[in-house]
């Protein structure tokens, strides 16, 4: 069709957007529960959920509280949760030891998870942020992030959590090299189906900081990340971001953060057509949420707004925070 021929008023747009039928039976996009990856928080202890400031309606759980809200979302039909852990920090070090101890939070976690449910995927992070009493993805030497000691340590945390049974590896550190190492390791060990979905467009960006809250890395964190995460004025440079991760073994890539990156998002899944995710990120939701608090904007409406965005944008699914909130009105 070339819409050139289309007139006026043999053409009338509002007809197709006339009644609610109409625009549900032509609407090009749509969200599933399936779409969705859901971020949980964990905190060590029992019998404990805690709330997240920052995150109005998001909770940091203990290992026996976040069984039933992972057993809920599978029965929903989300198809995974992303782990991040709370480390006490009396366990964090410099060089984020804890992450590649089998018993972490996050180790005990999957393997808790593994053998209580069946039926959803389970994604861990691989970098050291919750880790290291700096706050950083990899380690410091004379305020450096060193690149190739940080790969080896990831190696070795990303190995860890496919033994305890993580089918998505989720390398969110940013270091150069990191996604061939870990996809060497895992095929070396016998791991030939983990998983490895990239955060391979991963901006430094202000939209964290809510999550730094919630993982406490945010008080320790020392200067910024933009020695490792993209610089928000480039495009071009994502794409070469990915086709590397692509070329080093990646299944799946991720941009992030989502909405003010649709366009990275659009560009990424034209190019190589991998399933591509987006992650609407710890601040979006913030901001969504604490507009509608103030009811400044209608929130539900404004969730799945943002949701379809990113599917129109081209993603084959979102990791967000509204993933029960969506999952629940999907259900109605
Ligand atoms: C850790 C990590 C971050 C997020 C996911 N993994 C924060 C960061 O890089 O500082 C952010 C998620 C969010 O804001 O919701 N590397």
């Amino acid at each position: 069709m070339n819409s050139q021929l289309e007139q006026f008023p043999l053409t009338r747009m509002r007809r197709l957007r006339s009644q609610e039928w109409i625009r549900n039976l032509v609407a090009e996009n749509h969200i599933q529960p399936s779409d969705l990856i859901w971020p949980l928080f964990l905190i060590d202890g029992n019998d404990r959920v805690e709330a997240v400031e920052s995150m109005p309606g998001v909770f940091r759980y203990t290992i026996d509280r976040i069984l039933p809200q992972i057993e809920q979302a599978k029965n929903m039909g989300i198809s995974a949760v992303a782990l991040f852990p709370l480390t006490d920090p009396t366990k964090k070090d410099e060089k984020g030891s804890e992450s590649t101890n089998p018993e972490n939070l996050i180790c005990r976690a999957v393997r808790s998870i593994k053998n209580n449910i069946d039926g959803i995927g389970v994604m861990c992070d691989v970098a050291l942020d919750p880790y290291t009493s700096h706050g950083h993805d990899g380690i410091i030497k004379d305020g450096v992030i060193l690149n190739d000691p940080s790969v080896e340590i990831l190696c070795a945390q990303a190995l860890v959590q496919a033994q305890a049974g993580c089918d998505i590896l989720g390398p969110s550190d940013m270091m150069d090299g990191r996604v061939l190492a870990i996809r060497n390791t895992l095929e070396g060990e016998g791991f030939h189906n983990t998983q490895i979905m990239s955060y391979a467009c991963k901006y430094a960006s202000s939209f964290y900081g809510p999550f730094r809250d919630a993982v406490g890395s945010k008080a320790s964190l020392s200067g910024d990340k933009k020695s490792y995460q993209q610089d928000p004025s480039n495009g071009d440079e994502a794409l070469r971001e990915a086709a590397l991760d692509i070329q080093e073994g990646a299944d799946m890539i991720m941009v992030k953060p989502g909405m003010p990156y649709l366009d990275i998002l659009y560009r990424v899944k034209k190019a190589y057509g991998l399933p591509t995710f987006a992650y609407q990120v710890s601040g979006e939701y913030s901001m969504i949420k604490a507009a509608a608090e103030k009811s400044w904007i209608d929130e539900k409406s404004a969730m799945w707004e943002s949701i379809l965005a990113f599917k129109r944008a081209g993603a084959s699914g979102v990791l967000t925070y509204f993933a029960m909130d969506l999952a629940k009105e999907l259900q109605k």
